[in-house]
């Protein structure tokens, strides 16, 4: 039986003071979970929250890593850097890199690449905007993001990789997939891994839901088969409503 992995994505929330408030409020809420907890800040607060959680069961994540190893790019951070800090996760292909910052499949697949070289765990974010879904071609896109964001990934990276399914029209607007189109939309994608890695690793690969995820619909979604997870934006902005998500699938 598979736990649930819960991340946090906290975007470009909370300074300093802040990260530090609401870390520790929330870590004795999530100490007794047998869920993997993340939280994914902004580079400047990733040092102190990898310091503030040493010790307790809460992983920290970047938001994104650059795919070379060092060099001439302004404004970037390599893999190793994070690393080296005692990150352990990075979120990597958020539509709004995809959509704000020219994202696309194959930067996706480098920036996997090297943070699965450098000894990070991504988590690869998927997911269709709502004019692809209302023009039937929500399978297409998900199978084509999967197909070359994970091209030349092998079985063993795949099992260090976390896949995040965020319908695009779901993030940050209160519209939730029902249970029902998470868990279709889920199984899909994991129907693309089995032809690419085989039933078992796609069995074993873990796929959050994102997308308007709180304390209230959470345990619903948790609940579904095919859901692993849940990759929050606006709720994990509060140790309360955070951890209530991860209190609500219980093994
Ligand atoms: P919200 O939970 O705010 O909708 O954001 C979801 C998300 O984008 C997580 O990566």
């Amino acid at each position: 039986m598979k736990n649930k992995i819960i991340a946090g994505n906290w975007k470009m929330n909370k300074n300093q003071a802040e990260a530090e408030k609401l870390i520790s409020a929330l870590k004795p809420l999530v100490k007794d979970s047998k869920n993997t907890v993340i939280i994914c800040t902004p580079y400047l607060d990733l040092e102190q929250a990898v310091c503030l959680t040493a010790g307790t069961n809460i992983h920290v994540g970047a938001q994104n890593c650059h795919w070379a190893e060092s060099g001439a790019f302004t404004g970037e951070v390599a893999p190793s850097m994070l690393k080296e800090i005692g990150v352990e996760y990075v979120i990597l292909g958020h539509s709004e890199r995809r959509q704000y910052f020219g994202e696309t499949n194959q930067t996706v697949n480098a920036r996997m690449k090297a943070a699965l070289e450098a000894g990070l765990k991504p988590i690869v974010c998927i997911g269709e905007t709502l004019e692809e879904r209302n023009s039937g071609r929500m399978q297409e896109v998900l199978a084509t993001q999967i197909k070359e964001g994970f091209e030349g990934i092998d079985e063993e990276q795949l099992r260090r990789t976390i896949v995040a399914y965020e319908p695009i029209w779901a993030i940050g607007t209160g519209v939730t997939a029902t249970n029902k189109q998470a868990n279709e939309a889920i199984g899909f994608c994991r129907s693309q891994f089995e032809e690419l890695y085989g039933k078992d690793e796609a069995q074993k690969l873990y796929i959050q839901y994102g997308g308007s995820m709180n304390a209230v619909n959470a345990a619903g979604l948790l609940n579904q088969p095919e859901i692993d997870g849940g990759l929050i934006g606006g709720a994990s902005l509060d140790a309360e409503k955070f951890s209530a998500i991860v209190e609500a699938y219980k093994i």
